[in-house]
């Protein structure tokens, strides 16, 4: 599975400020049905060290920055989330790694799913032979 490029989020910038959007099937590649932000995380902490069966994500900071690390069984690619114009969309299949949390970082992540524990992956063994294999 080839590694995505960032997303551009569109922002309406103004003297008054920053207005970004996001918005479904346009520069969000899938329907939203979730959306979920992690934030106070200490710049120590490392997150994620899972992937998804059956989950379009897109993950931006809206504040702050932090790193990502995906790998898809092969090969792992790092990203620098530096800005809230940027996104990474994340795609079934695809172990992920967040760490480098800055102290403002509020990391948000769009999600084309509910939220189902079933649909997590966490053993990343588990990981590595589903993926080998092309299936689940
Ligand atoms: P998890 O996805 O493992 O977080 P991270 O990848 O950032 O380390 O989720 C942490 C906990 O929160 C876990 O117990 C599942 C729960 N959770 C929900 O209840 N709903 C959600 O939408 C998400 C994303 C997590």
């Amino acid at each position: 599975m080839s590694f995505p490029e960032l997303i551009n989020i569109k922002s309406i910038d103004d003297p008054r400020g920053k207005l970004i959007v996001l918005e479904s099937n346009k520069n969000v590649p899938f329907d939203m049905k979730r959306i979920y932000y992690i934030l106070d995380v200490d710049s120590f902490e490392k997150r994620g060290f899972h992937a998804h069966k059956n989950l379009s994500q897109l993950a931006f900071c809206i504040k702050g920055e932090c790193k990502i690390i995906l790998d898809n069984g092969v090969d792992r690619k790092t990203y620098h989330l530096n800005s809230s114009k940027k996104g990474l969309f994340i795609g079934n299949m695809m172990w992920r790694e967040m760490y480098d949390f800055s102290s403002d970082c509020v990391l948000a992540v769009a999600a084309s799913e509910l939220y189902d524990e079933e649909d997590y992956i966490r053993d990343y063994e588990q990981f590595k032979k589903y993926s080998k294999k092309g299936e689940i």
